[in-house]
């Protein structure tokens, strides 16, 4: 019988990149996606996948939507990547992020059990969980301290994650992933936000770029990779919970050093700190450690912070390229 996935938060980043990587194993994919005033496929137009999805409106807040979109697909496998992803507004918001990114989870734990219990559950859980760290390096053995109404709320979903499989039987599995970024990453989240600043600075539309704590550090990794682990994570006999991460740490001021000199610029003279951009708790630092998802899994991340850069202020300088020649032309 030929696989089948329905994803939540198909519009987003990682959902753009795991639709590409299904369609190419021959799955047929279903995209659960809120109706929007605006277009919001843009992500999946870059990849040119747009028209290979199958499309079924629905939202992770509405339990109903949620049930006859698993009935029309009948998915083998479900993967929950919708969330309001983006811990700054989630001070701003905390209880819709806790609707969407928490109780949604629930939501749809609760259709599968009701729909298609032998329906594979993939739950995009966050090191964001860590938050305040417990250890130097966080595993699937580290305690969790989460320091936003997101990372709190993330938690919720993890935990009931691990409750539907260790009460019901279901094959659900939590991927504990740590910041992955790409060319699609949204524009709020650091950086893209440095990367589309570069390309703007460097074609003359920006004076500067202006950033909160330069000092935070985080385990980036590419998108592409990361994806990969979500599927491999379902085709595990027994569901599990796995960390996944590059298991190298670096600060936001050394990401901007090297966007900066990708184009031969130095990020001094460009960056200005505005505290705008500071958050009411911060999460100071992350590292992962993998080796579960390398045991078990056989999954490493492939691509360096380097390439990763390199990658996004190449796509930036091709964007912004563009969009100018279109005004001008
Ligand atoms: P993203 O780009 O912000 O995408 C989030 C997606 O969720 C969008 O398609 C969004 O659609 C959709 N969505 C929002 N509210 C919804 C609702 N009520 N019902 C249905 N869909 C809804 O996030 P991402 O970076 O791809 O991340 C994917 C998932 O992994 C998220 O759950 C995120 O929290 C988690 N995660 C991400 C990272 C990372 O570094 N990227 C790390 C760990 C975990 P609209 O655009 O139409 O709102
Ligand atoms: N967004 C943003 N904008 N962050 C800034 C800025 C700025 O101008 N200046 C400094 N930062 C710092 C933030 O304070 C934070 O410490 C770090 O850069 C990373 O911020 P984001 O890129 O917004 O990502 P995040 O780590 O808060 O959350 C992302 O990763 C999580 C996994 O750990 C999101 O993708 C979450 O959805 C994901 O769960």
């Amino acid at each position: 019988m030929s696989q089948s996935a329905l994803i939540t938060g198909v519009t987003g980043q990682d959902g753009a990149y795991l639709a590409r990587l299904l369609l190419d194993k021959g799955y047929r994919v279903y995209g659960f996606m809120p109706r929007r005033s605006t277009d919001t496929s843009w992500r999946l137009r870059e990849l040119g996948i747009e028209s290979s999805i199958e499309v079924i409106h629905g939202d992770v807040t509405d339990l109903s939507s949620l049930v006859r979109g698993i009935q029309a697909s009948a998915a083998t496998e479900v993967y929950n990547l919708a969330a309001q992803s983006f811990v700054g507004s989630s001070w701003d918001q905390p209880l819709l992020t806790g609707q969407v990114s928490g109780l949604g989870a629930a939501n749809v734990l609760e259709a599968v059990r009701l729909v298609r219990p032998e329906t594979r559950v993939y739950q995009a859980s966050t090191s964001e969980m860590f938050g305040l760290i417990q250890a130097e390096r966080q595993d699937e053995n580290t305690p969790f301290y989460p320091r936003s109404p997101y990372g709190a709320a993330k938690l919720y979903a993890h935990w009931m994650t691990v409750n539907y499989r260790e009460s019901f039987g279901m094959h659900a599995s939590s991927g504990i992933l740590f910041n992955h970024e790409s060319p699609l990453r949204g524009i709020e989240f650091v950086t893209r936000k440095v990367t589309d600043g570069v390309a703007r600075i460097k074609l003359g539309l920006q004076p500067e770029l202006r950033l909160g704590n330069l000092d935070a550090q985080r385990d980036w990794g590419f998108a592409g990779d990361y994806v990969q682990a979500m599927w491999l994570m379902l085709q595990q006999e027994q569901a599990d919970d796995y960390v996944i991460a590059t298991g190298q740490t670096t600060s936001v001021r050394r990401f901007c050093e090297l966007a900066f000199a990708h184009v031969g610029l130095d990020y001094e003279e460009f960056v200005k700190i505005d505290p705008r951009f500071y958050r009411p708790a911060e999460v100071d630092i992350l590292q992962g450690k993998p080796a579960k998802a390398a045991q078990q899994l056989g999954w490493h991340a492939r691509t360096s912070l380097e390439e990763l850069v390199s990658m996004m202020v190449e796509a930036d300088l091709e964007r912004v390229s563009r969009q100018m020649k279109g005004r001008t032309g």
